[in-house]
């Protein structure tokens, strides 16, 4: 019997590459093989994001593209999920009437009995109502053999805390965790294949375990997971300012495994842009979290999510953004330019700034973080780090091949090429320049461990 294919695309964020991870690990176990090709695929999944308006037109337009090559191979099916179908089902079935599957992020599980109904009957389905098991859901059950030594392990699924301009509480629904037993069971055998990297995944992780009569709270998992042991690094996506107590902040010394990286979206540097945003911290708080850190022993790089152009952002609040980050220099900043999405709140406030207002403070503020990341990473200069090799470099070529890998920082580091079966792997590197987003560097024999890859060599 010749095998099936699938071919999934994936837009958006760690969680729904987490997801895809883990739809391409059910169709495995069903006897699919994944392929490159769409065209030769006889299933294709598009997994969407609904975060701004820009990632779902891209899904449209590949949606498109897809339907065109069933027209050609009517017996392709092509399913459309994650949050925006979720969102925009209704609409779905309507605007795309060969579309064969529509499917929310909550009921991944059943996708193969999904493809099974449409093989043998006619018809489509629509299936958005989340009440699948999300611990199956959420658990990857293969990883491809291209792995770059990274693994992501989803914690908790949905969002309770409903930011005024974010759709993820209503597309995701709500908050629940998955057992520390399952979380620590999943990691233990990712690092029993050698996977180096492990990210926690939640859309706000430091929640977890909040709810009544749960047994751990995020700490507890943390200083849980840190107990296994083996050559491995662990980070976590995102937490939210607001949750972040000294408890946490002393994980960044004590854990061995915990890399030292805090991703702390702040979202806006204003306190009357923060309140709007229904983000329950100020902007003194968030300074006081990043001092704390900053008075570790450990260096722990700082990276964020930012939104420019929220509505009623006066010219002010903007300069008070800009003044956080002058003070911080993130490590590495996302800098988002607001996007209104229908269903939140914020979609209904009037005061929407200009096209070209939010261009302006986007292209500005773009500037002056990459001016601070690349004061902030001369401190690597002379230092030697673990680096977790993730391939050859994009910008490779015949003469010059190079390698690209990580830090424990989770800076980019461009290295000369030693071989591809380094991919997935550490290797010790010291670093003789740094510009904004990337570190050069040049491996080297001696040791680093794990105390080094926090520069306090
Ligand atoms: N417009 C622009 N950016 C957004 N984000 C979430 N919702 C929106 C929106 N409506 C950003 C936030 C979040 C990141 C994942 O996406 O900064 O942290
Ligand atoms: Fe969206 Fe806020 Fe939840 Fe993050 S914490 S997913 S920004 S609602």
């Amino acid at each position: 019997m010749m095998s099936r294919t699938y071919y999934i695309e994936t837009f958006g964020c760690q969680m729904n590459k987490a997801d895809s991870e883990a739809i391409g690990g059910l169709l495995e176990e069903e006897g699919f093989e994944s392929t490159e090709l769409p065209e030769a695929a006889d299933f294709i999944l598009l997994n969407t994001c609904a975060v701004r308006d820009h990632a779902e037109q891209k899904a449209y337009s590949y949606l498109g593209r897809y339907l065109q090559m069933k027209r050609n191979s009517p017996r392709k099916l092509i399913a459309f999920a994650g949050c925006v179908a979720q969102k925009e089902a209704a609409n779905l079935v309507q605007r795309f009437p060969e579309l064969d599957l529509v499917v929310g992020p909550r009921n991944f599980t059943a996708l193969p009995e999904y493809i099974h109904r449409l093989r043998t009957d006619s018809g489509r389905i629509v299936a958005t109502a989340g009440e699948e098991d999300l611990v199956d859901a959420t658990t990857p059950r293969s990883r491809g053999a291209d792995s770059t030594g990274q693994g992501w392990v989803t914690i908790m699924v949905g969002c309770d805390r409903f930011c005024s301009y974010c759709i993820v509480p209503y597309t995701r629904e709500r908050e629940k965790c998955r057992k520390p037993a399952d979380v620590e069971q999943e990691v233990r055998e990712l690092v029993e294949k050698g996977i180096k990297e492990i990210t926690l995944l939640g859309q706000s992780v430091t929640g977890y375990g909040r709810k009544a009569g749960f047994e751990s709270d995020f700490v507890d998992l943390i200083e849980r997971l840190d107990c296994i042991s083996g050559n491995f690094r662990m980070r976590f996506t995102s937490p939210y300012p607001g949750d972040i107590d000294q408890r946490l902040i002393g994980c960044f010394d004590e854990l061995e495994h915990l890399a030292p990286h805090l991703h702390l979206p702040v979202q806006s540097g204003s306190n009357e842009i923060l309140k709007r945003m229904n983000r329950r911290y100020t902007r003194e708080d968030y300074l006081d979290i990043v001092e704390k850190i900053r008075q570790l022993d450990t260096d722990v790089a700082i990276t964020t999510d930012v939104i420019v152009g929220f509505p009623g952002e006066s010219e002010e609040d903007y300069q008070q953004t800009r003044e956080l980050f002058e003070k911080i220099k993130y490590d590495k900043a996302y800098i988002f330019k607001y996007s209104p999405r229908e269903g939140t709140p914020a979609a209904e406030y009037e005061d929407n700034l200009s096209q070209e207002v939010i261009d302006r403070r986007h292209a500005a503020l773009l500037e002056l973080y990459e001016q601070g990341a690349e004061q902030r990473n001369q401190r690597h200069v002379g230092k030697t780090y673990e680096v977790l090799i993730e391939g050859e470099s994009p910008k490779s070529s015949p003469d010059n091949r190079q390698l690209v890998g990580r830090t424990g920082h989770n800076n980019v580091v461009v290295l000369p090429y030693l071989g591809a079966d380094l991919e997935g792997e550490f290797v010790n590197v010291r670093i003789n320049k740094a510009a904004s987003y990337t570190l050069f560097g040049e491996p080297v024999e001696e040791e680093t461990n794990f105390i080094a890859a926090r520069a306090v060599s």
